[in-house]
């Protein structure tokens, strides 16, 4: 897995306790998950279908770096299913995990899509084609 983006945990960041709100961290994650489809499936109308059960596993503190990594885990027909884990870039402490995140892939008239795609591909390789 690949954790590719970093967060730095501000003061608007935090929750009453002083720790991240899991709002915001899943809004990231959220994003992270549209972003990952986007390049995958070379297309930009894509959703978030389904979110499976999410272990917040340890809080992160004011001041932490966090990283968020994410990574195709199946290919369907429309859908692709996604893996996130958030960990301390320093410590490497474990901070969240999600097993399933399911995308949809849309076309023009906002209809689930087939998307044509089987495997992880990188961007270097499509350009070197
Ligand atoms: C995404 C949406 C178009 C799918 O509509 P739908 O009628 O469920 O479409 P389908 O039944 O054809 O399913 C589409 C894909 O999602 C998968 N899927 C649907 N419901 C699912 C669920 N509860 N869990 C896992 N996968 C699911 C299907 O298996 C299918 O994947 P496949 O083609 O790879 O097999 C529709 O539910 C929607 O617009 N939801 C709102 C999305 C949204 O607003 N997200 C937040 C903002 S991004």
């Amino acid at each position: 897995m690949n954790f590719h983006t970093r967060k730095w945990v501000r003061p608007t960041d935090l929750n009453p306790n002083s720790t991240l709100f899991g709002g915001r961290l899943l809004e990231w994650i959220d994003e992270e998950a549209a972003l990952y489809t986007i390049v995958q499936l070379e297309n930009k109308h894509i959703v978030t279908k389904f979110i499976s059960e999410i272990n917040f596993i340890n809080a992160p503190r004011q001041g932490d770096i966090i990283e968020i990594g994410i990574e195709a885990v199946a290919f369907g027909r429309t859908s692709i299913t996604l893996r996130c884990e958030v960990r301390n870039k320093l410590t490497r402490e474990d901070i969240l995990s999600i097993d399933k995140i399911i995308m949809v892939n849309l076309g023009e008239d906002g209809k689930p899509a087939e998307h044509g795609k089987t495997k992880i591909e990188y961007v270097k390789d499509r350009l070197s084609l």
